[in-house]
């Protein structure tokens, strides 16, 4: 497959699944109780090792080769940004960023999000920001349970406080992403649609290039900010969403 010849996720739903409700109250309702793989924990002692416990957190969630996380720590300094990936295999092809290049205010680590998100929650820390940039989409209407929103792990994503930002390629994830959260959080969640100028990770970039459209929500967990608000330095380039 050439480059700029990505696919848009296909699939035989075209909107929020009808499960989907049943499993987020579900999981609302009941603790998830998997217990926790020693790496994850290891994992999660890494990513807080180079932090001063004061300076705003950033995760980027499934940060991939971690080329936004690297992005993140360079325009934010004075705050610690932590990628997080399943894959060492991603995460060993940051290059062409030589170790001493990379910003000194992030750390990339092995972690499945399963585990590192209850871990992050328990170890109390707050985050400032929340980023899951193209998350796998699961298309097929049996893998619901996969996406994020329907899986057991999503409830303890509004704990974790912070801006919480969603970008995919497939209409329908962000429509169940925003659904979910509406159904956790009580509150309308908005999405838009978006142009990546400069796009933030190789997936955006590689979508971006295909010519798909690219949707993004944000939610701000602080009780003091309106959730779902506009964001006035993002404004929606192509006029839709669920507005
Ligand atoms: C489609 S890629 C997007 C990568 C990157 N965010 C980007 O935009 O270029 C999704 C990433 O999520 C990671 N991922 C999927 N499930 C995960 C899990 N349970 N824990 C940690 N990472 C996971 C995958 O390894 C993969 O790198």
């Amino acid at each position: 497959m050439s480059y700029a010849n990505s696919k848009i996720p296909e699939s035989a739903q075209s909107g929020v699944h009808e499960g989907l409700a049943e499993r987020v109250a579900r999981h609302a309702a009941a603790p998830f109780r998997k217990p926790y793989a020693d790496y994850n924990r290891t994992a999660l002692a890494e990513s807080l090792h180079g932090w001063n416990g004061r300076d705003p957190v950033i995760l980027d969630a499934g940060c991939g080769v971690g080329h936004s996380t690297i992005q993140l720590a360079r325009e934010n300094p004075g705050h610690w940004v932590i990628g997080v990936d399943q894959s060492a295999d991603r995460l060993a092809r940051r290059k062409p960023y030589p170790e001493a290049l990379l910003p000194t205010n992030m750390v990339l680590v092995r972690a499945d999000l399963v585990d590192y998100w209850r871990l992050l929650c328990d170890a109390g820390v707050r985050l400032e920001r929340h980023y899951i940039l193209y998350p796998n989409p699961w298309p097929k209407i049996g893998h619901l349970g996969r996406r994020w929103h329907a899986h057991p792990v999503f409830p303890y994503l509004p704990r974790l406080g912070g801006r919480l930002e969603c970008r995919t390629n497939w209409q329908v994830y962000i429509e169940e992403f925003a659904t979910a959260l509406e159904l956790l959080q009580g509150c309308r969640v908005k999405w838009q649609t978006f142009h990546a100028e400069r796009p933030i990770s190789p997936f955006e970039r590689k979508y971006r290039d295909s010519g798909q459209t690219l949707y993004r929500l944000t939610i701000d967990f602080d009780p003091a900010s309106a959730a779902g608000a506009a964001d006035p330095f993002f404004p929606p380039t192509h006029g839709t969403g669920n507005d």
